[in-house]
């Protein structure tokens, strides 16, 4: 494949999210190019930003070819991802442009896992959940490497500042699927899930059990065989919002996402009985995924990639970290 293109394209760039992560790249003086769906949007968010844009529905082959043809990596912020990320992943297949997603649905995970050989063939990377997983799988590496054959991991995720809509909608499909865990190397419904309190430096927080990457991600990068996962809201206004409303806010306003920090903490046991701690300190969740997407796609497009299915720490360890601003790791007892 050409890396010499060494331009990004942004699908979605027009979401909440989507939006936080062309800011940022701009910021970063990145060489690229959003696409979305609806005109208006689009095209107004490529006149503020002064950077070329296209407009195609996610399954038009030929608008993928043509956008993608100069391009060195893709990232897909338009979700759900259940709706686009099979088609984008196709495309960058045929087009050999590496792809990126900021996926919290374990199925798209699965999806970019069964398209292991064909990423292979093409000679990109393919990585779905280089959102906030960035930072928690670069957490779960550290630790592994601090026990011999590590056995069970417990990670607690505190996620501050709310929910975008998208979200939402996006949160019912990862509901849907119970609680499920990885239990010796597979991945199974806990029948009797338990919160856990869990530190982060000065605050002990109860988190409840959760689904969310790690069983897939942190598995695909460590091979660690018992995982369970814990989940905490902590909110900038005092009262949850109704989240089934129509008139929901995009998502919180940039104070109020500046206002608190995300953290992770995790718990591994190895096979001896040794116990490791240790959390991450980040931004806020929706400043910490424009980061850590563009930490991935920046290592893209600098050359440093590995072909075919990847986690975020299968590609770039622990090491990541430190391409993400204002994040820390973290060592407990
Ligand atoms: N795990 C993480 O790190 C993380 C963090 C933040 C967000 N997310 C996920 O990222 C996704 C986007 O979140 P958001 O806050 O940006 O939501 P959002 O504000 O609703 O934006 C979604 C974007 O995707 C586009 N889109 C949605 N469905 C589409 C489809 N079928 N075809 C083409 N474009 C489509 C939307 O286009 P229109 O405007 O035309 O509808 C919009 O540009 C959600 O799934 C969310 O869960 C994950």
């Amino acid at each position: 494949m050409n890396n010499k293109k060494n331009k990004l394209l942004i699908y979605g760039a027009t979401g909440y999210t989507g939006k936080i992560i062309a800011a940022r790249a701009k910021e970063l003086n990145i060489n690229f190019e959003i696409a979305g769906r609806e005109t208006n949007k689009t095209r107004k968010l490529a006149e503020e930003l002064a950077v070329g844009y296209h407009i195609f529905e996610v399954d038009t082959e030929d608008a993928w070819k043509k956008t993608l043809q100069d391009k060195t990596v893709l990232i897909n912020a338009a979700g759900p991802f259940q709706f686009t990320a099979s088609q984008a992943m196709k495309a960058c297949l045929k087009a050999g442009v590496h792809y990126l997603d900021i996926s919290a649905e374990l199925d798209t995970y699965r999806m970019a896992q069964s398209l292991d050989s064909e990423a292979r063939k093409a000679g990109i990377q393919l990585i779905s959940g280089a959102g906030l997983f960035v930072s928690y799988d670069a957490l779960v590496i550290h630790l592994s490497k601090l026990v011999s054959e590590p056995e069970y991991l417990k990670v607690g995720f505190r996620h501050y500042g709310g929910f975008s809509k998208g979200s939402v909608l996006s949160s019912k499909n990862i509901a849907d699927l119970g609680i499920l865990v990885r239990k010796n190397g597979a991945i199974v419904n806990n029948p009797e899930p338990k919160s856990k309190i869990f530190s982060f430096g000065k605050e002990e927080v109860e988190c409840m059990p959760t689904p969310l990457g790690g069983i897939i991600l942190s598995y695909k990068s460590t091979g660690i065989p018992n995982i369970e996962e814990f989940f905490s809201l902590k909110l900038p206004a005092t009262e949850l919002p109704d989240l089934t409303s129509k008139n929901l806010p995009d998502g919180p306003t940039s104070e109020e996402r500046a206002a608190g920090r995300n953290g992770i903490s995790a718990e591994l046991t190895g096979k001896d009985g040794k116990v490791v701690k240790a959390y991450v300190d980040a931004p806020s969740g929706y400043d910490l995924t424009p980061l850590s997407v563009l930490a991935v796609a920046s290592r893209i497009l600098n050359n440093d990639f590995k072909v075919g299915y990847q986690s975020p720490g299968s590609a770039y360890g622990e090491d990541i970290l430190k391409d993400i601003p204002d994040t820390y790791l973290v060592d407990t007892k």
